[in-house]
């Protein structure tokens, strides 16, 4: 057949991350089977909490070797409360993305059709950003002592690549407008550089519209005036939490998606939901599934199945608009429900 062959590593890990995964695993045999130009050769790998609590460790030290030759790594979540999130988080997510410099974390949120954002007029079309995430160093460099708490390490090479990556994202959407999110009032050493850099590679993009927010007087803004917004880069921490308020404002942490990129593509990139593994959740089969379809159709739109992608955020809108939507979205269908009416949209669009 025609079909593009994909080689993915599927690692569901803990939690709802298993949840979402299996229902996202369907949703992507439904698109495959309906006429989809893609075929996509799973390996699923039991890297986990679970793992670590019998074994003694997350992953094979082999992990770079194995992962590797695929196309791409689907990722649910990881984090157990038997478990300190620093260890887990250290153990399994970061290594990946810093030892395959996923140097940047594209974040895309805005309010789907049949969801409704928190903010009163809110309406689909109000709020349409892409944050991009710094991914590989700043406050998650992983440095320091208990003496200065955690080092921020902020290297020019770094800010420039995650600057000229978000310039692309931002040059290729209808309004070429980037805004930029610091804090280099008080933090004087790396954000003096990020900002430095910000205006440099900016000279190399005249058709992009740049302004610059501080992190706190950002909050506010994407609050009280989110038209006003398109493209963010921000830096890993203040890109992590300013995308969790994203995605409450576009309606829940249960819709957002995440892309971890090397942009090179030498290294497999990475694709996972921005939640986590939802403890308080869990095993009770009512996690929202959409933050993993909306992953699944950014991964096919990395691998460049644009088409399929494009089908699959129609099937997932069309499933909300007509209210089929889980608890947190204010609804009363569970994951298989969600699940099983995207995979009978995709069927009939099909
Ligand atoms: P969380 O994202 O797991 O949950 C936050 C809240 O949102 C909870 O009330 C949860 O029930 C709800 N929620 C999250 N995803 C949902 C979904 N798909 N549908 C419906 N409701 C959803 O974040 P939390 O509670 O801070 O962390 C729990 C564990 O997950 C911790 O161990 C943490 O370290 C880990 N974590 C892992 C991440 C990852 O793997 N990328 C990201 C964030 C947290
Ligand atoms: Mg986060």
């Amino acid at each position: 057949s025609k079909a593009n062959k994909y080689k993915i590593a599927v690692i569901p890990g803990d939690g709802i991350g298993k949840e979402v995964i299996e229902a996202a695993l369907a949703v992507l045999d439904a698109l495959a089977s309906a006429g989809g130009s893609f075929v996509l050769d799973y390996e699923h790998f039991d890297w986990s909490s679970e793992r670590f609590k019998t074994t003694g460790s997350y992953m094979p030290d082999s992990f770079l070797d194995v992962l590797q030759p695929k196309d791409a790594i689907f990722f649910g979540a990881v984090g157990d409360p038997t478990v300190p999130d620093h260890i887990s988080l250290w153990s399994l997510l970061l290594p990946i993305r810093q030892r395959f410099q996923q140097y940047a974390n594209v974040r895309p949120i805005r309010v789907l059709k049949g969801i409704k954002s928190p903010l009163a007029d809110c309406k689909p079309g109000d709020l349409d950003w892409v944050i991009v995430r710094e991914n590989s160093e700043g406050e998650y460099a992983g440095q320091g002592g208990r003496t200065h708490q955690e080092l921020a390490i902020f290297s020019r090479h770094a800010i420039r690549r995650i600057f000229r990556f978000a310039f692309e994202v931002a040059e290729k959407r209808p309004r070429k407008l980037l805004t930029f999110v610091t804090k280099s009032n008080a933090q004087r050493s790396g954000m003096v550089l990020w900002d430095e850099v910000a205006y440099e590679v900016a000279k190399e993009y005249p058709h992009v519209t740049m302004d610059k927010m501080l992190v706190d007087a950002m909050t506010t803004r994407m609050v009280l005036r989110p038209e006003s917004l398109d493209t963010i880069v921000a830096t890993n921490l203040h890109a992590d939490i300013l995308s969790d308020l994203a995605a409450a404002l576009a309606g829940s942490i249960g819709i957002a998606p995440t892309s971890n990129l090397d942009p090179t593509r030498r290294a497999p990139s990475m694709f996972e939901p921005v939640h986590g593994s939802a403890p308080d959740i869990s095993g009770k089969g009512i996690a929202n599934p959409i933050a993993a379809f909306w992953t699944a159709a950014e991964m096919l739109d990395w691998l460049g199945e644009k088409a399929d992608a494009k089908l699959l955020m129609e099937a997932i809108e069309s499933v909300c608009g007509r209210g089929i939507l889980t608890k947190d979205l204010g609804g009363s269908a569970n994951t298989a429900e969600v699940t099983d009416a995207v995979c009978t949209a995709i069927k009939e669009s099909a």
